[in-house]
Parts: structure tokens; sequence; C-alpha cells
């Protein structure tokens, strides 16, 4: 069995965790090294988007990992790490919450959780950094996305306890990474992770990916953790993209 011992470097500002520990996974850092930073002055999302992470406002939390599955799995590893945050949001928060393809985790329809995966090659073999940005408090997102974002204070009413959340996230990361490994573990990933996302199967969405955008209603997804989409031009099996709920009434 796989077992994960994180040991956790913590920093009061950086440019970005996953940055910081792609640094150090490259000069042979070992699996579960995680970063902590209070705030980071460049954090970077998917899509090569910014992650605002202002001083104390959110969780900003880098781990990295050195899975021993198959190289058409390790698409499983931001499954995994989403089922881990919901985990950690209901336990140490009471924060339920729903799971946007692939990875955002969502309270309401808003946005309380990101994470990045990057892989990367080190010393000892190909490796991945997942980095996962909480919103705390409100001050954590740009106001202007107020509408898509919210944060643990709005959907709890009170001050989550940034330790307590973070060694609920350390125990969940290890359970389900622990699961990764074994001989049906990634079929219960996909499983568990369908279970609790709306987005899985039925929902009216538009997936955009650079400068193509595909409409279509969701229909489950693959082994590997892609998005099965029906269009009307037939299915279409997504493994890149940004999700948006289509409203009912549009044309098409
Ligand atoms: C997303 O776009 O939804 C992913 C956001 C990931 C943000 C986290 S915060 C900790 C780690 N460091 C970064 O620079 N990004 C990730």
């Amino acid at each position: 069995m796989k077992s994960l011992k994180p040991k956790i470097l913590r920093f009061e500002s950086l440019p970005s965790t996953n940055t910081e520990l792609a640094r150090q996974a490259s000069e042979g850092a070992g699996e579960g090294l995680s970063i902590l930073a209070d705030e980071q002055t460049a954090g970077r999302g998917r899509l090569q988007r910014a992650w605002s992470s202002p001083r104390g406002a959110g969780l900003y939390f880098s781990i990295l990992l050195r899975p021993a599955i198959a190289a058409d799995q390790w698409p499983l590893i931001t499954f995994m790490a989403a089922l881990a945050v919901g985990d950690a949001l209901s336990e140490a928060c009471d924060v339920n919450t729903d799971i946007k393809w692939p990875n955002d985790l969502l309270s309401g329809e808003r946005k309380i959780c990101g994470i990045l995966a990057e892989s990367v090659e080190t010393p000892a073999g190909r490796a991945v950094i997942v980095g996962i940005g909480i919103n705390l408090t409100a001050e954590a997102y740009p106001a202007e996305i107020a509408n898509v974002a919210t944060s643990v204070v709005e959907a709890s009413g009170r001050a989550p306890e940034r330790e307590t959340l973070l060694a609920a996230l350390l125990s969940a990361l290890s359970r389900w990474y622990s699961l990764l490994h074994e001989i049906d573990g990634p079929s219960k990933i996909v499983a568990a992770w369908t279970s609790r996302s709306s987005y899985a199967s039925g929902k009216r969405v538009q997936v955009a990916n650079g400068d193509e955008v595909w409409q279509g209603i969701t229909r489950g997804v693959e082994a590997d953790g892609a998005l099965r989409l029906e269009t009307s031009d037939g299915t279409r099996i997504v493994r890149a993209g940004d999700v948006r709920l289509r409203e009912r009434g549009s044309t098409n």
C-alpha cells in the first residue's frame, strides 16, 4: 500500500507555492513535501490564469506526489485531490461542496477552491505537484468575480481555522492517494467523483478550450477522467477545457 507522509514547509510569502515546490522537486525533494504560504504574489490558476492570493484570506498549499500508477491514470490525481478537499471542507468547516469538471470545488454554484496539477521532471523521474487554493474569506478573490466565487466564511457563516482545515486536508489526501494505488482504486475514485459532481451527467454546459467551444449535455466520465459531452454532432471526449453552465432556453 502506498502511504503519504506529508512534511510541511511554511512561508510568509511566495510568488507561488507550486513554483517553489517545482524548484525543490527538480533538486530532488521527496514525495509528500508540502508548501504552505500565507500569501502568494504570483499565484497561478488553470489555463494560464492568475490566482488571487492575498495574505491570510486563503489556504495556499502545494504537495509533491510521485504516483506509482499508469501514465493514462494520472488525470485521476486531480479527481482524488478534489475528493480530498471536499472531505476536508465538510469535516473541518461543515461546508458541503459540488465538483465542476475537472476539479473545481463549488459551494452552491460558486467556486470555493481551485486545483492546479502540474507535472515536473525530477532526478527521480516524473512527479506531479498538486496546488490547492481554498478561499477562506471573501477577501481571497477580486470583487468583480463575486457572482461566481465564494469562501468558507460565506458558505459556513464562521471564520475557518486554517490549521484545522489543513490537518483535515492532509489526512484526506493520504486516504484518497492510498486508494488511488489499490487495484480497483482508480475506478472507485471515478465512481466517488461522479457521485459528488452534479456536473457529471445530464448538465447542459459549454466547454471552452482555447479558440474551440463546444455545447452539449454531460454524459459521465471515461476511466481516465475525460468528460463525455453529447453534442449535436455526436459524443465528444473532452480532456481539457473550462466548463460553464448553459442557461435553459439557450438556442443551441
Ligand atoms: C484554478 O485555476 O482553479 C486552480 C487554482 C490553483 C491555485 C493554487 S493556490 C496554491 C497553488 N499555487 C499556485 O500558484 N496555484 C495553486
